[in-house]
C-alpha cells in the first residue's frame, strides 16, 4: 500500500473514532419544552462530531437524577456531564471527580461575559468545572387572563390579600384558583414565593440564607405559614403527585387561574403556542416585584480518562456556553441567557421583564439565590428543610410547630 493510501486510512479511521465518540449527558429535562430546549444542545454536538448519549432521568427539579448520579459515580462510570448547580458543584468538587475546563472558559473568554456571581458558582478552587446556561426567575406567578376575566378579577393581584380575594372569585366562578402539584419541589417553590412576599428580601435573607434561629421561629415565619396554610385551600384535592408541567397546563387549559412556578413554566405556554399579555399573564408573585429568586442551571464536568471524550467535553462545554445557542436555547426553556452579547430583540415580554428585574435587583439588593431550586443550601440542609415543608402542606401541622421543626432542620448539615 502506498504511503499516501495509508495515511488517507488513518485519518478516516480517526474521523470515524471521533464519530464514535459520545458525550454522555445526565439531565432531568423531560416535559415537552424542555426536551425542545435540550434538543437544541444535541443537535451542536452532533455538528461537531460527537454522539450525544441522553441520560434523562425525568422528575422536576432533579432529586431523581441526582440520585442516579450519586450511584454512577460511585461505580466508577460518570457521564460525561450532569446537569447539576449552586453548592452541589462544590459538593461534587470536594470529592475530585470533576474535570477541569479552564481551556474552554479562557478560548471563550468566561470570565468577561458571565456575572462574576454565576463564574464563582462554576469554579471549584478557582478552576471552570461547570458551564451555565441559563438564568431562571423563580418568583413568579402564571395566570389564564380568560379564567380571569369569567371570575371578576382585573389583573394579577399584587398583594396577598388580594390574591386571595382573586382565588376566592375564581373558586366561585368554578374553576380552580391555583393549579400545583403536590411534590416536595413544588411545595417549597410556593414556599419561597410566600416568604419573600410576606417577609421581603431582608427576611430572606436571615432566615433561608443564613438560617438565622431567632428568624427561623419568629413572628413573621408563622405569618409566613399561616399564609401557606391559606394558599393550600385554593389547590384541587387531585393536585398529590402532579408533575409541574401537568399542572401548568391546567392554567393553560383554562381550568386554573393561577400558578407558582419558576419561568420553566413558561417554556410550557410557548410550546403550547400561547404569547404572554394575550393567552396568558406573568407577573412577580404577590409582595415580590423589587426581588429576584435566581436559578442557574449548569453542567458539571466529570474527569474522563480517554482523550477522545475529554475532547468532546470541551466541545460540550463550548457549545453552552455558545452565544447562539444560549439564544435559542432559552426561547425554548422560558429563561433568560446568562451570558452577556445575546441579542434581546427575539424574546418575549416576560423574558425581558426577567432581564429589567434581574438588573434592578441586582443594583437594588433584591437578587438572591433560589433555595428551593438547590441555589444557596447544602444538599443535605436544603433535604431537610423542604421536607418539613411538604409535611406542612400535607398535614394539619400548626405553623407555630411547622417553624420549630424549620429552624430544626436547618441544623442538617
Ligand atoms: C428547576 C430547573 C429547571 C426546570 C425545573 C423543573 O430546578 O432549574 O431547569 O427543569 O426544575 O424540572
Amino acid at each position: 500500500m502506498k504511503l499516501k493510501h495509508l495515511v488517507m486510512l488513518t485519518a478516516l479511521a480517526c474521523a470515524a473514532h471521533a464519530h464514535a465518540t459520545d458525550v454522555e449527558v445526565l439531565h432531568y429535562w423531560t416535559s415537552g419544552s424542555e426536551a425542545k430546549s435540550v434538543g437544541q444542545l444535541q443537535q451542536i454536538v452532533k455538528e461537531d462530531g460527537f454522539g450525544w448519549k441522553d441520560f434523562a432521568v425525568a422528575g422536576g427539579a432533579g432529586e431523581n437524577a441526582a440520585t442516579a448520579l450519586k450511584t454512577r459515580v460511585i461505580s466508577g462510570k460518570p457521564p460525561t456531564a450532569a446537569q447539576i448547580k449552586g453548592p452541589s458543584i462544590q459538593e461534587w468538587g470536594k470529592e475530585g471527580v470533576l474535570a477541569n475546563i479552564d481551556e474552554a472558559a479562557a478560548a471563550g473568554k468566561w470570565d468577561a461575559a458571565l456575572p462574576k456571581v454565576v463564574a464563582d458558582i462554576m469554579k471549584y478552587k478557582g478552576h471552570y468545572v461547570a458551564a451555565p446556561v441559563n438564568v431562571h426567575r423563580v418568583n413568579w406567578v402564571w395566570a389564564n387572563p380568560e379564567v380571569l376575566k369569567k371570575a371578576g378579577v382585573n389583573g394579577v393581584p399584587a398583594t396577598w390579600d388580594a390574591f386571595f380575594e382573586a382565588a376566592d372569585k375564581i373558586k366561585k366562578s368554578g374553576a380552580i384558583a391555583i393549579a400545583h402539584g403536590g411534590q416536595p419541589w413544588q411545595d417549597a417553590t410556593v414556599f419561597e414565593s410566600v416568604a419573600l412576599g410576606v417577609g421581603g428580601t431582608e427576611f430572606y435573607k436571615k432566615a433561608i440564607l443564613q438560617l438565622d434561629q431567632k428568624e427561623l421561629t419568629g413572628p413573621t415565619m408563622i405569618k409566613v405559614f399561616d399564609t401557606l396554610a391559606r394558599v393550600k385551600g385554593y389547590i384541587d384535592k387531585d393536585a398529590a403527585g402532579r408533575d409541574w408541567n401537568l399542572a401548568t397546563a391546567m392554567v393553560i387549559n383554562g381550568k386554573a387561574g393561577f400558578q407558582f412556578m419558576g419561568d420553566w413554566a413558561k417554556g410550557e405556554f410557548s410550546n403550547a403556542g400561547k404569547i404572554p399579555g394575550r393567552d396568558y399573564l406573568c407577573a412577580a408573585a404577590p409582595g415580590t416585584d423589587k426581588a429576584y429568586t435566581f436559578n442557574v442551571d449548569s453542567f458539571a464536568m466529570f474527569a474522563q480518562k480517554d482523550a477522545a471524550a475529554k475532547k468532546g467535553q470541551i466541545a460540550l462545554a463550548n457549545a453552552i456556553m455558545n452565544p447562539k445557542f444560549q439564544a435559542i436555547f432559552n426561547l425554548n426553556k422560558g429563561s433568560i441567557p446568562v451570558r452577556s452579547g445575546v441579542p434581546r430583540a427575539k424574546f418575549d415580554d416576560c423574558a425581558i421583564k426577567s432581564m429589567d428585574d434581574m438588573d434592578a435587583t441586582n443594583k437594588g439588593g433584591g437578587l438572591v439565590p433560589s433555595f428551593a431550586h438547590g441555589m444557596a443550601l447544602a444538599s443535605a440542609t436544603q433535604g431537610a428543610v423542604v421536607d418539613v415543608i411538604a409535611k406542612f402542606m400535607n398535614s394539619n401541622m400548626s405553623s407555630k410547630d411547622a417553624a420549630a421543626a424549620l429552624a430544626k432542620a436547618a441544623k442538617v448539615k
